[in-house]
């Protein structure tokens, strides 16, 4: 114990604060479980923010991994690797889409595709997002954020950037028209309290699209990958994006993200356009390549699907049983929500002392991130725990 103090005094010493950090320091993964340097186990609901799909300790990453460092650890984009090819094919064929660009992370796509949509539409269109939404960190996907307090230092942001209220209607079509280059949207957002995206909504885009000729570019970077128990979360709708944003999960635990277009788009960057030092790197290929080869290919994501709706159920049934603490219960497959009247931190505090690691955002939504990889045994053991949280609690 007194090595992870002082761990955390020293890292408030060396490292910028940036993160609020979680008071426990992990020794090890194995499976759905995190394991602390004290011996505690915690049931990890959390999966890296919906990065760990396959949990940890994955042999066949790790397999895919050691195989691929004794080759070569990193390939100049000036050479083509086959696992970008492989890893792309498997992506583009599950998506619908055409080609891809490979980044190392979903900011960096986000960043790609607003270049590539500025080159299509010219400068001076405007790109509409929602809010509460989020696409990252970097200038141009800050740009794109819903969320005020990401933004509120950082002026000037990028112009000609309108956001618009989520699952409003009304407020879409009076303000999308010809003058649109593109519309960025996550069907079910992450940051912004596991929100989704009504299918009125998502129609009311669809015949606007078809009517203006703007982009949709779909932000899947936490809920694609099988997530919400479809490969991608817009194949829950009746609407085909035309660009599409992928990372997290994608690289297995690597840095690893992409851009895909269809065909309308798909040859907007000519050579030298866009380019990247690691994007699309090798090992996190052949991570990636495990992760999709299992949750597409082996079909996990259809057990996510299956797990995911009993997991809501299950959820619905405390939300019956707690009306005074829970006000709703969201989401898809395993990116569910449960929105509490209070604040949700000391929540998320009380999961941790009884072994479960899960998240709260936008203050007051209890966000679950299971590896897609947990059982029902994991489900029914996180639902106990909350009920005799939520009954503790008076
Ligand atoms: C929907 C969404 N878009 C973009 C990002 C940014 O991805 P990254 O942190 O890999 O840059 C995130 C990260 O949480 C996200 O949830």
């Amino acid at each position: 114990m007194e090595n992870s103090i002082n761990i955390f005094e020293r890292e408030e010493e060396i490292l910028l604060q940036t993160y609020k950090r979680i008071p426990i320091q992990i020794s090890h993964g194995e499976g759905v479980y995190l394991y602390s340097v004290d011996g505690k186990k915690y049931l990890d609901f959390f999966s890296g923010l919906a990065v760990n799909a396959l949990g940890y300790g994955n042999k066949k990453i790790i397999q895919a991994i050691e195989e691929q460092i004794k080759k070569y650890i990193h390939l100049s984009n000036y050479y083509i690797s086959s696992l970008q090819i492989e890893l792309a094919e498997i992506i583009v064929k599950y998506s619908g889409l055409s080609k891809l660009f490979f980044t190392n992370s979903g900011t960096e796509a986000v960043e790609a595709s607003l270049k590539l949509i500025r080159k299509y539409f010219g400068p001076d269109k405007k790109i509409i997002t929602f809010s509460n939404a989020f696409h990252g960190r970097t200038y141009g996907s800050l740009s794109l954020s819903g969320k005020e307090k990401y933004k509120k230092y950082f002026s000037p942001l990028l112009p000609n950037i309108i956001q618009l209220e989520f699952n409003d209607l009304e407020h879409l079509e009076k303000n999308v028209d010809t003058n649109t280059a593109a519309i960025y949207i996550e069907f079910v957002q992450g940051e912004g309290g596991v929100k989704v995206a009504s299918h009125q909504f998502v129609n009311k885009i669809k015949g606007i699209r078809d009517k203006f000729g703007f982009a949709l570019v779909v932000d899947e970077v936490q809920c694609g990958i099988g997530r919400t128990g479809r490969p991608f979360a817009y194949q829950h709708y009746n609407i085909e994006p035309d660009l599409v944003i992928v990372a997290k999960a994608v690289g297995g635990g690597l840095p690893l993200g992409a851009l895909l277009t269809n065909k309308k788009y798909d040859n907007v960057f000519q050579q030298g356009d866009h380019g990247s030092t690691f994007g699309g790197n090798p090992v996190a290929c052949a991570a990636g390549l495990e992760v999709v080869h299992e949750v597409f290919v082996n079909e996990l994501v259809q057990i996510v699907a299956d797990l995911g709706n009993y997991f809501k159920s299950e959820l619905s049934l405390l939300h019956k049983k707690y009306p005074d603490k829970i006000v709703d219960v969201r989401g898809l497959g395993f990116m569910l929500g449960v929105e509490l009247f209070n604040s949700c931190d000391g929540l998320v505090n009380k999961f941790r002392e009884k072994g479960i690691l899960v998240n709260c955002t936008n203050e007051n939504v209890l966000r679950i991130l299971p590896p897609l990889i947990s059982t029902i045994e994991h489900i029914d053991y996180f639902i106990n725990i909350f009920n005799e949280i939520l009954s503790e609690d008076k």
